[in-house]
């Protein structure tokens, strides 16, 4: 149930969002105390959401992922992913924004890469190791860093990324269906260089050729079109309406 009589939780959430990143000077969203506090508390009671049941019966047709369309601004787009059981969301980028993620039931695991350069032919650090490559795959490999991998209930705080930190995930639902508020800021615009990209992990960089200092686990990413078991359908928000 919302806990305001006068403004629901998403609406304040919504406020709260729109002031923190209509100045996306103040880009380090990790300290926006305010809005992950606001975050923590939304449960999928607060949208109207009822928790969805395991879907038994797998159907070619039936989208594995569905999206809740809440309100789109130019500063950032807010909305719920529904993972029905076992779905994942493919490993994909968010490129030049900032997100926030919060379970509203269920439970995801979260996997977070950074790029750390480009090809391998570009990569300032040459090494002798480079996967098997088609020469059509040289310009869409990415060395990359695996940052985390994190599981999330409704009971978690907000997963966040930036532009520069942990700006690839992949989301995996656990343990039976889950949904999560997704805010997005700036919103996915291609025209204005925000596209969504999909990568696949070719392998992990072995220890031998990874820097000594580099503790955390190297990988090659190969960008891929949307894989064709995953794809999103719509459906219509049943929660408080939002406004500006
Ligand atoms: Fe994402």
């Amino acid at each position: 149930m919302p806990r305001d009589n006068k403004t629901s939780l998403i609406q304040k959430i919504a406020r709260q969002a729109s002031l923190t990143f209509t100045d996306l000077s103040q880009s380090n969203i990790g300290d926006n105390k305010d809005l992950i506090t606001l975050l923590t508390e939304v449960r999928a009671a607060d949208l109207k959401i009822a928790p969805r049941k395991p879907n038994g019966s797998k159907s070619n047709h039936k989208p594995p992922v569905t999206y809740m369309h809440i309100c789109e601004t130019q500063s950032f787009s807010m909305g719920v992913f529904l993972l029905d059981s076992g779905a994942t969301i493919p490993l994909h980028d968010h490129p030049g924004m900032n997100g926030m993620l919060k379970v509203l039931y269920g439970k995801v695991r979260i996997r977070c890469f950074d790029k750390l350069g480009k090809s391998p032919d570009q990569a300032e650090s040459q090494t002798q190791f480079v996967p098997p490559l088609q020469p059509f795959q040289k310009d869409s490999i990415w060395r990359a860093v695996l940052r985390a991998t994190v599981w999330y209930s409704e009971d978690s705080g907000p997963c966040l990324l930036t532009p520069q930190r942990e700006n690839l995930h992949q989301i995996d639902a656990v343990e039976g269906p889950a949904a999560f508020l997704d805010i997005l800021a700036p919103p996915y615009d291609p025209e204005d260089g925000r596209d969504c990209h999909y990568y696949k992990v070719l392998q992990t960089v072995p220890d031998a050729v990874r820097k000594a200092e580099q503790q955390e686990e190297e990988s090659w990413l190969l960008e891929i079109p949307q894989p064709d078991d995953f794809w999103c359908g719509g459906e219509p928000y049943p929660g408080p309406k939002v406004s500006f």
